[in-house]
């Protein structure tokens, strides 16, 4: 037994001696709900750094002999807050498990951007009456983006009363304590902070893959375009120290990963916040360039902070790769003054222009929005023209849906639905046949594709994404899975590739700087 595990163990055994009167520090019934008109509020003061932040020791052991399940909606932001939560759980003791059923404590990690995400968390919660009525000791908890809306804090006290805990976005750290409440008090406990926390940098995280990593740069939104949510539920823009980045990244390398996704709603925006430093995105790219591992995304791109050196360093390409994706949202400058995204259709095409010259061969993807209020049928064939014209190769498209507390609620939502599921379905077919032109150029080339797995949907073939994210599908040996392989492809589909295993691509040991 080595010296963390003995002191850990001591730890454990201290908790387990410990009567319920030793917690009534913790004993205090909380009720913290979330505003709205708070979380808009932007101040000044500076963020605080925690680089020290360690769970209190009276709470190791709480989750001995229980296990968790945590079942994720949303964006990479959300999946990858899920392996803090699930490192925190580790850490208490808890084990995971992938079946609700034996669950101790269920966990919904929700998403709150559109009306049917919200749906299908409700609609999981419903399912969960049952679970609750069979075992009343199980803790049902609710985390996430919809945990900072007060009115769906409102309506899960009013109709979902099985749910245990809310917890919201800002105060993740916070969830031994709000379990240790939970297990001591009858009521609902509901902790929400509408105003954004300090950075936390030590918190452990179980990542959930060996070969793709994500890495957050940047927490929370300042752009507030008129329809989205996100600026209330992640609140102010703050960005990781470079150092703790630099150092994230390498340890992933070290350990062997192959890729990594810089995270942030608006990575353009990095380093905006720093009051004592010039240090922008393009910085940070061209420092972690010079890290050992084969390949650096980010995501997602505001259009408008896009400057020149970013795409300066770009063009060293490396384990830089050549895949922007840039919300558009519409292809009308009109439409997008509305949106307040603060570009216009000309700007967005100038930017297109100077990424592809230098970088021709770069995969460009985007995000539209169908059926935002007044857009006519004028303004929909510039989203479509735009779409052409730019050439995207991939989009995900949504129909627009009212985010109460947002400038856009209150404007009429005067579009009829049949007319906005026409305009999708339209859009969605221009989407298709631009992904299988763009699929058909790969034909009778080589790839290199890093490999992933086995392909989800034959277990015979492996799977693995080109540097431009095409899904790849081709056999292999499984002894493969995790290196980059050279692909030569030899059918193409509108979603995926095919193709035939040339060789593995040399020296791929695990690099350390
Ligand atoms: N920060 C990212 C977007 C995150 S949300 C960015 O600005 O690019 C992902 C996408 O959801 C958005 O790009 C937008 O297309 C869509 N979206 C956001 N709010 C929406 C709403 N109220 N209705 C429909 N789609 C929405
Ligand atoms: Fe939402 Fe706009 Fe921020 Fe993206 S940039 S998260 S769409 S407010
Ligand atoms: Fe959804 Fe929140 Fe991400 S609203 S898209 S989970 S930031």
């Amino acid at each position: 037994m080595n010296e963390e595990q003995r002191l850990y163990n001591s730890q454990v055994k201290e908790v387990e001696n410990k009567t319920e009167k030793d917690y009534s520090q913790y004993f205090e019934s909380v009720y913290v709900p979330p505003s709205l008109k708070e979380a808009k509020k932007r101040g000044k003061e500076d963020i605080t750094y925690h680089k020290d932040f360690v769970i209190d020791p009276d709470f190791l052991g709480m989750g001995n002999g229980r296990k968790f399940f945590i079942r994720t909606f949303g964006c990479q932001m959300n999946e990858h807050d899920t392996e803090v939560i699930a490192g925190i759980f580790l850490s208490l003791g808890y084990t995971s498990t992938d079946n609700v059923q034996e669950a101790n404590v269920i966990l919904l990690n929700t998403c709150a951007i559109r009306e049917n995400a919200e749906n299908k968390v409700f609609g999981e919660l419903g399912h969960y009456k049952k679970i609750k009525r069979d075992n009343p000791d199980v803790i049902i908890g609710v985390c996430g983006c919809m945990s900072q809306e007060e009115s769906v804090v409102n309506k899960i006290l009013k109709t979902y009363n099985q749910v245990d805990i809310i917890f919201g976005t800002h105060n993740i750290h916070r969830l031994p304590n709000i379990l240790m409440e939970a297990y001591l008090s009858k009521e609902m406990v509901i902790e929400v902070w509408s105003k954004e926390g300090d950075v936390i940098e030590s918190l452990p995280r179980v990542r959930r893959g060996k070969i793709k990593a994500w890495v957050n740069i940047m927490y929370g939104c300042d752009k507030f375009c008129t329809y989205c949510i996100v600026p209330y539920t992640r609140g102010k823009e703050r960005s990781r120290r470079p150092e703790d980045i630099i150092q994230e990244v390498r340890q992933l390398a070290s350990q062997g990963y192959r890729e990594v996704t810089l995270l942030g709603q608006n990575v353009n925006a990095y380093g905006k916040d720093f009051n004592d430093l010039t240090y922008r995105l393009g910085d940070l790219m061209n420092d972690l360039r010079l890290i050992d591992i084969p390949r650096i995304r980010f995501t997602t791109s505001h259009p408008r902070d896009f400057d020149d050196y970013l795409i300066e360093v770009l063009t060293k390409r490396g384990n830089l790769v050549e895949h922007i994706h840039l919300p558009v949202q519409s292809g009308s400058t009109s439409m997008l003054k509305l949106m307040a995204r603060k570009y216009s259709r000309e700007q967005y095409l100038e930017l297109v222009r100077k990424i592809k010259i230098a970088l021709p061969d770069a995969a460009l993807t985007t995000d539209i929005i169908v059926g935002f209020p007044n857009e006519t049928d004028e303004q929909f064939e510039e989203t479509m023209s735009l779409y052409e014209e730019v050439g995207f190769e991939h989009a995900f498209t949504y129909i627009y849906s009212p985010r109460e507390g947002t400038p856009a609620a209150k404007m009429e939502d005067n579009i009829p639905m049949d007319i906005k599921k026409q305009r999708l379905q339209r859009l969605n077919n221009l989407v298709n046949d631009l992904s299988a032109k763009a699929m058909h150029v790969y034909n009778e080339q080589i790839v290199e594709v890093l490999v992933e797995g086995e392909s989800r949907k034959n277990s015979d073939v492996l799977a693995g994404y080109t540097r431009t994210s095409k899904l790849v599908n081709f056999a292999g040996p499984n002894e493969i899975i995790g290196k980059l392989a050279m692909v030569k492809i030899t059918k193409t589909k509108t979603w995926s590739l095919e193709g035939e295993l040339i060789e593995v691509v040399a020296g791929q040991e695990v690099g350390v700087l």
